[in-house]
C-alpha cells in the first residue's frame, strides 16, 4: 500500500479522533500551496516557502496584494454562482491549503445544502483537509487527491459518485491553479474532458495569473517561481479567453480579478496590483 492509497479516506466521514494520514512532506523545497499560504498570513509554510516567498515577492512587490485579490475573488464567485445561478453543487481542483472564508463556508451560507468536492494534489493540503471538510448537516464535503491533469481519477472517484447528482449543474472551479500547469493544449483537454459529462447549465469559473497588467514584475516573477522549482506560466486574455472553448462567458468576461463584481475593497485597487485574470462561463 503505498501513502496515498492510505491517504485515500475519502469524504465527509471523518470520526472525531482522525489523525492525519501518514504523507511524506518534502519540506526543504518550496511549494505553490504553502508559499501563498505563508503570504496570506496562514501558518502552514516552512523556511524554504517563507524563503522563496521573500524572493517572489521582492520581484513582484504587489503579489501579496494580487494574492489577497484572487482570494476575494473566489469567494464574491462562489457567492454569485451560488445565489444568482443557483449551483447547489461545486468541484473545486487546486483548492490550497484552508484560509476562512472556504469555498464551501460562502456557498453553504446561501444554500445549506450545497455539496462540494475538493480536490489538490499536495500532500499538505491532504493532511489539512479536515478543516475543509465542516459541511453543514444539511451538505456534504469531501476530499479528493488527485491531479488537475488526470481527469479521469477525479471524474471517476468515489468522492464525486457518493458527493454529487451528475444530473444536477456542477460549477467547476480552478482558482489560481493553471499557472502551473504550463502547457496550453493539456489545460484545454482536461477543460474539455471535465466539462463533457456535466449537464447544461453547469458552470466553469478559473482565475489564473497574467502579465497584461503588469508586465516587467511578472517577467521577474515567473523567473523567480521558475528559479524556486516551481514552473508557472503567465497567460494574456486571448488565451485565457480560449479556455472557455464551447462555453458561453458571463458578465464582465475574462477581467482582472478585482473588476469582476468587485466589492469595495476590490474597487479600490488599480490595475496594475493584480496579476489574475478571473472569469466564469456556462455550458450551454
Ligand atoms: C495558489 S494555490 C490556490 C488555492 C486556492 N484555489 C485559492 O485560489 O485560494 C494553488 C493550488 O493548486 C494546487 N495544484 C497545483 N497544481 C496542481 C495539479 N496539477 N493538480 C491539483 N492541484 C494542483 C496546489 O497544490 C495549490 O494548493
Amino acid at each position: 500500500m503505498t501513502d496515498r492509497d492510505d491517504a485515500d479516506w475519502g469524504s465527509t466521514s471523518l470520526a472525531p479522533g482522525w489523525t492525519p494520514p501518514n504523507v511524506n512532506l518534502k519540506t526543504d523545497v518550496p511549494h505553490s500551496a504553502r508559499v501563498y499560504d505563508y503570504i496570506l498570513g496562514g501558518k502552514d509554510n516552512f523556511p524554504a516557502d517563507r524563503a522563496a516567498a521573500g524572493d517572489f515577492t521582492r520581484s513582484m512587490p504587489n503579489l501579496p496584494t494580487s494574492m489577497r485579490a484572487n482570494r476575494n475573488f473566489m469567494a464574491r464567485m462562489a457567492h454569485v454562482v451560488a445565489a444568482e445561478h443557483g449551483i447547489r453543487q461545486f468541484l473545486d481542483i487546486g483548492t490550497g491549503l484552508p484560509t476562512e472564508p472556504n469555498l464551501h463556508e460562502v456557498v453553504q451560507k446561501v444554500a445549506p445544502d450545497a455539496r462540494i468536492v475538493y480536490v489538490d494534489n499536495d500532500p499538505i493540503v491532504l493532511v489539512h483537509a479536515r478543516a475543509l471538510l465542516t459541511s453543514t448537516p444539511e451538505g456534504r464535503t469531501a476530499y479528493l487527491d488527485a491531479d488537475f491533469t488526470d481527469p479521469r481519477s477525479i471524474l471517476k472517484s468515489e468522492q464525486l459518485a457518493s458527493t454529487f447528482d451528475l444530473d444536477q449543474p456542477v460549477a467547476v472551479s480552478l482558482i489560481a491553479i493553471l499557472q502551473f500547469v504550463p502547457d496550453d493544449a493539456i489545460v484545454q483537454d482536461v477543460l474539455d474532458q471535465l466539462m463533457a459529462p456535466l449537464p447544461a447549465g453547469s458552470l466553469l469559473a478559473l482565475s489564473t495569473v497574467t502579465a497584461d497588467s503588469a508586465p516587467e514584475e511578472i517577467a521577474a516573477g515567473v523567473a523567480a517561481y521558475g528559479a524556486s522549482g516551481i514552473p508557472m506560466v503567465a497567460r494574456d486574455r486571448s488565451t485565457v479567453e480560449g479556455f472557455f472553448r464551447g462555453l458561453e462567458i458571463l458578465d464582465p468576461g475574462v477581467v482582472l480579478v478585482h473588476r469582476w463584481h468587485p466589492d469595495a475593497e476590490a474597487a479600490a485597487l488599480a490595475d496594475s496590483q493584480v496579476y489574475m485574470y478571473g472569469a466564469i462561463a456556462r455550458k450551454p
